[in-house]
């Protein structure tokens, strides 16, 4: 009877360090990538609304992150842009512009 513990559950063990480290690792990965959002991934979301018109804007990157972030905190006024510029990070908002004004990126 004061064994009953024991044989249920007999061995709770510290796991070796590596392996630990290695779950550590696999279990945080996605969150790292998660926190990267590619600028290419986010120019593809653009171009489904915009499209290569997208490119055509010819805003200098500062002035173009200026009106994604206007967007974002309603300074500028927008039926949607908010709403899709709310889904980003502000760095992630100078990221795409700056890929935007790449004419090597252009669709
Ligand atoms: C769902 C469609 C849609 C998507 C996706 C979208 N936009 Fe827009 N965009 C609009 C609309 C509509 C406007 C006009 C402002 C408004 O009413 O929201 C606009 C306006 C803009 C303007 C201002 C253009 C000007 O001439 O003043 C810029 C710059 C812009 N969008 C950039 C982007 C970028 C960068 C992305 C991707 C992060 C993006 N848009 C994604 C629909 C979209």
């Amino acid at each position: 009877m004061k064994n009953q513990f024991k044989v249920i559950c007999p061995s709770i063990t510290p796991l070796p360090p590596l392996l630990a480290t290695a779950i550590a690792i696999i279990t945080l990965l996605p969150i790292t990538i998660r926190a990267d959002t590619s600028a290419k991934i986010m120019a593809y979301a653009c171009y489904t609304c915009h499209g290569k018109e997208l490119m055509s804007y010819n805003t200098p990157t500062l002035k173009l992150t200026q009106q994604l972030l206007a967007f974002k905190n309603g300074s500028k006024t927008s039926t949607i842009m908010e709403r899709i510029t709310k889904g980003y990070s502000n760095s992630e908002l100078q990221s795409v512009a700056t890929y935007i004004n790449n004419p090597k990126n252009a669709f």
